[in-house]
């Protein structure tokens, strides 16, 4: 396998990197500049300098990572989430329809294309309309449309995972395990004087894979899933907000104050969203393996290292 993962840098980039790093050749894109050999500034603004690395590398499988990821600040940036995910990924299948349609590409979605869940579907699968309900939401729902028309009418050889939440270390604040480990950390490191944290909305469920499991679920699909399809990423488990609120508070030895903070309550949120993980289970015979509790008390452990 020669693998090109787009925005190797970023959260899962670097977790696939070292996943795949015993298993295949491995290069990397970033927006930025990185002295390792095998990682290339590029942008995917420009099909052009997309062509000239396909050419250059000549990759057998293609992670597209590289994108936007946060649901809350795509209310903010709504050009630069459409920029980022839809014209970028056209321009990746054009690139690899232009030099070689054979080369295998796994574009990467989200849960948040599902949007709002028809009533009485617990968990959801792949066949449910979309009804996305924010920008990102929106930019998800058109990359798995396009994967979708580039290979029924381009024959390309691509697979779209619709992945529901990853966690894990090096995950960036701005996400919910990380502003709430951040926070509980700080305030048993530093001995602060005010021991509240902010929270945002508690009622919330929804589907937690640990990012290492999120690695080898890619892996799965790249080397097993069927051309053309859709398969949900999921563990199939549901937790509310509040159940990892409180499995975090768990690992804290000061009694801490939970304050809902209203700016960090969304004003449209999905109130409920759980995977059917069976296509991929069936199709690549992929299982997550890690425990919430145990990816959560790593995320904790990581900040009270780092800080
Ligand atoms: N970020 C954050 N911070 N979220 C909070 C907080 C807080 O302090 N308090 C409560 N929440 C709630 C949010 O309102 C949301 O319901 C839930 O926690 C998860 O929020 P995020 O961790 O920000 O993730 P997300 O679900 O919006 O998006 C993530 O998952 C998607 C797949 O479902 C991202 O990783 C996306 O890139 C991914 O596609």
């Amino acid at each position: 396998m020669k693998v090109l993962i787009t925005g190797i840098k970023g959260f899962v980039g670097k977790h696939l990197e070292e996943y795949l790093k015993d298993k295949a050749d491995v290069f990397g894109t970033s927006r930025a500049d990185y002295p390792e050999k095998n990682i290339f500034k590029i942008s995917f603004l420009s099909e052009w300098e997309i062509i000239r690395l396909m050419e250059k590398i000549k990759p057998t499988h293609v992670f597209h990572l590289a994108g936007f990821s946060s649901v809350k600040d795509s209310w903010e940036n709504k050009q630069a989430v459409i920029e980022g995910n839809v014209t970028g990924t056209i321009h990746l299948l054009e690139a690899v329809r232009k030099v070689d349609g054979k080369i295998r590409i796994i574009t990467v979605g989200s849960s948040e294309e599902y949007g709002i869940v028809p009533d009485g579907i617990e968990k959801v699968h792949e066949g449910i309309p979309l009804s996305p309900v924010n920008p990102y939401g929106v930019s998800k729902s058109m990359v798995s449309m396009l994967a979708k028309m580039y290979f029924k009418f381009y024959g390309l050889n691509v697979i779209h995972a619709r992945s529901f939440n990853h966690i894990g270390s090096g995950q960036r604040l701005g996400f919910v395990t990380t502003d709430f480990a951040h926070q509980i950390a700080v305030i048993n490191k530093r001995n602060t004087k005010d021991n509240t944290m902010n929270v945002g909305n508690l009622d919330t469920i929804r589907d937690f894979a640990a990012v290492e499991d999120i690695a080898d679920a890619y892996y799965h699909l790249g080397r097993y899933g069927k051309a053309g399809e859709i398969y949900n990423v999921c563990t199939g488990e549901g937790a509310s907000i509040r159940d990892i609120l409180n499995i975090l508070l768990s690992f804290s030895k000061v009694n801490i104050e939970v304050m809902v903070d209203p700016e960090k309550v969304r004003t449209s949120e999905i109130q409920k969203l759980v995977g059917d993980p069976n296509k991929i289970i069936k199709d690549t015979n992929w299982r997550p393996k890690r425990q919430l509790e145990q990816t959560l008390k790593n995320i904790y452990e990581q900040w009270l290292y780092n800080l």
